[in-house]
């Protein structure tokens, strides 16, 4: 097949033009794509056509699918699949908006996925777009004075249901000692060494994150709004304004996301999406 492969800006990003993803890749475009994906953080494919079921097939070629926990929101035709819509209603009747908050996706697992795809089914006119934050170059591009306060520094990711930043309130709420922590949730380091390049990241989730080890609520709370502000400044996001037909992979090991509900409420905004399994963060 003969597909290009462009840079979509120069913080982060890559497109991809003349791939059919319902065409099993080669061993050498397998191999071309999975560098491309590592070394830019995030792929889009364009003008894909795809049923749920093609998108999980193409999805294979890139990883290994993860079961997403949230049944409700499966498509029932294909499991492995979910949808992401700005349809769903909470049981007050609010609209359920997911994702309006930088983070990466499921960072309370012991294993997170390595990789999210979204598959953009029905799209609003305009707005509605995804930002990505590339952590490599956050890191990179980090001060001395705080590269070197977050060296061996760990940070304690809970479930919550919520979408939103932690309260103060919320992070006093329940004091626990370290080791309750470590014994009741999952503790991943703050710096994070990609398993393919060997490059770091810097590796946060500003929704799931309690507290670091070793710093009280306080101390963590301002940690993390350094960090986050630092990550998201304009030098390493890239803003993806979505065309029909995209299929989308970013890598959770060193990218933040978060959408923009910037659109017509009365257009629909439907995403397909699968998760690749990833390893214990190092
Ligand atoms: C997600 C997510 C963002 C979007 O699916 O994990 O954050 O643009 N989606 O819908
Ligand atoms: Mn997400």
């Amino acid at each position: 097949m003969d597909y290009q492969i462009k840079p979509l800006s120069d913080k982060l990003g890559a497109e991809i033009n003349g791939l059919d993803l319902r065409v099993p890749m080669d061993a050498e475009t397998t191999t071309t794509i999975n560098n491309a994906f590592v070394d830019a953080v995030i792929l889009v494919f364009r003008d894909q056509e795809l049923t749920a079921q093609q998108f999980f097939d193409a999805a294979q070629q890139l990883g290994e699918p993860m079961d997403q926990h949230l049944s409700q929101y499966k498509v029932p035709e294909c499991p492995m699949v979910s949808y992401v819509s700005n349809q769903e209603r909470s049981n007050d009747g609010k609209r359920k908006l997911l994702g309006k908050a930088w983070h990466t996706d499921h960072s309370f697992q012991p294993e997170p996925p390595k990789a999210t795809l979204l598959h953009g089914v029905e799209l609003p006119k305009r707005g509605g777009d995804t930002w990505f934050a590339n952590m490599r170059l956050a890191y990179e591009e980090l001060s001395p004075t705080l590269k070197q306060r977050i060296e061996g520094l760990e940070a304690i990711h809970a479930y919550r249901e919520s979408r939103d930043y932690l309260t103060k309130e919320e992070r006093e709420a329940e004091a626990l000692t370290d080791e309750e922590e470590r014994a009741k949730n999952i503790v991943h380091p703050v710096i994070r060494t990609h398993e393919v390049t060997g490059t770091k990241a810097i590796y946060i989730n500003p929704l799931r994150i309690k507290r670091f080890i070793g710093l009280n609520s306080e101390e963590s709370a301002d940690l993390i709004d350094e960090l986050t502000m630092h990550a998201t400044s304009d030098n390493f996001t890239y803003p993806h304004s979505w065309q029909q037909g995209d299929v989308i992979i970013w890598d959770n090991r060193q990218a933040m996301h978060r959408v923009e509900h910037n659109y017509d409420f009365a257009e629909k905004r439907l995403m397909h999406r699968i998760i690749l399994k990833g390893g214990k963060p190092k």
